[in-house]
């Protein structure tokens, strides 16, 4: 038996900034966003908060996996944003969706937060301490970054993303964690404003402060590494897997670990044009869309991984069995429509 996705679900907050408004707003253009990250716009919260955007997500998850929320007996939220310091998010999410048989906590690996709580969920299932976990990823980090940092303020931004899983036949074949405290550094958020009082000093300390190059580089060395490892541990190849789901970083990144592992780009779906950086729940709404929108079969093997702060990285190698949905043709003309609406703009 394993740990396997029975139900997805996402939220984005519906407020969207494209790159020609933060343009407006710091030096940058369009077009340089565009190349160094593949962002058009992102999703923004205005007054949705952390816990609410997880509390949607956690909704839509459940409904998908056709399941009572009194069969979840795990929550793990992963977030580097929480709007508090306690209650922790994850309890807050279980007094909202009535999840009163779970057990709760909240855990920070910023960018591989799914994976890390994805990895969490998996040991409790398999050591008999859990059945059913929900797990998510939820961040606003509009509200963490200085909007004057150009370097930041085009790249994250918010949403939220959450799966159920349960004991199945086929789910996680392997899964690998990994930190490193020392590189730390190049990402950090030295003070939250919970410090404030009795550390008065405001300076940029409580903003988000990133050298980008370096967890760039860290990124593209260590991801097709662990992927290696992954592969290797469940004794399969590269080929075997169908999708490699990879934190929605800047799609240059993920367009170098295609090319450094020689897996073709169509290999690794991309949603960051229109979400942005969301860190720990930008697999599960990128996983979510993949769901929903039919691309996904049962026996299709994906590798899920995330990286960054801490620093920190990880993947899961999974066997989906979910069914495939059926898009009925509303929706299918809803779809085309949207699409004919996206090339009319273009064009425009
Ligand atoms: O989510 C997990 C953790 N985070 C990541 O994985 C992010 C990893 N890093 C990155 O995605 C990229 O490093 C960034 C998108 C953050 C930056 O892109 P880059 O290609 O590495 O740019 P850079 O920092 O090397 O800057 C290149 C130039 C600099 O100008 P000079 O010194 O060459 O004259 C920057 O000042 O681009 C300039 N620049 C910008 N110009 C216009 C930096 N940001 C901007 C901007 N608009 N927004």
């Amino acid at each position: 038996m394993a740990t396997g996705i029975i139900g997805t679900g996402s939220f984005l907050p519906p407020t969207i900034i494209d790159n020609n408004e933060l343009a407006k707003m710091v030096k940058t253009d369009d077009e340089w966003i565009r190349e160094h990250t593949g962002i058009v716009e992102r999703h923004i919260a205005t007054d949705e908060t952390t816990s609410y955007m997880a509390t949607e997500a956690a909704f839509a998850a459940i409904e998908n996996a056709g399941i009572d929320p009194k069969e979840i007996d795990l929550i793990i939220l992963a977030t580097l944003s929480p709007e508090r310091a306690t209650p922790s998010m994850s309890c807050i999410v279980q007094d909202k969706i009535g999840a009163v048989n779970a057990t709760c906590f909240d855990l920070n690996a910023a960018c591989s937060g799914f994976v890390y709580a994805l990895q969490t969920a998996d040991a409790y299932i398999t050591a008999g301490l859990a059945k059913t976990a929900l797990i998510i990823g939820s961040e606003t980090l509009s509200k963490m970054v200085d909007w004057k940092d150009r370097s930041t303020c085009i790249l994250f931004a918010d949403g939220a993303g959450a799966a159920i899983v349960t004991e199945r036949e086929q789910g996680i074949l392997s899964s690998v964690t990994r930190s490193d405290g020392s590189k730390g550094m190049s990402l950090k958020c030295k003070e939250r404003s919970t410090r404030n009082f009795l550390n008065k000093k405001t300076e940029d300390k409580h903003y988000i402060q990133m050298i980008g190059p370096d967890i760039f580089k860290f990124a593209v060395r260590k991801v097709p590494a662990c992927i290696d490892l992954l592969l290797q541990r469940a004794n399969m190849s590269k080929e075997d897997v169908t999708y490699f789901v990879l934190h929605q970083a800047n799609a240059r990144i993920v367009a170098s670990v295609s090319n450094k592992m020689e897996i073709p780009i169509e290999k690794f779906p991309m949603n960051i044009e229109h979400c942005g950086n969301t860190s720990s729940a930008s697999i599960p709404i990128l996983l979510d869309e993949m769901n929903r929108s039919a691309m996904l079969k049962p026996g299709d093997k994906l590798v899920l991984c995330g990286f960054g702060g801490g620093l920190t990285w990880g993947a899961q190698l999974l066997e989906w069995s979910m069914p495939t949905p059926e898009i009925t043709d509303d929706e299918e003309s809803e779809e085309a429509h949207e699409a004919e609406n996206e090339m009319q703009d273009t064009e425009e």
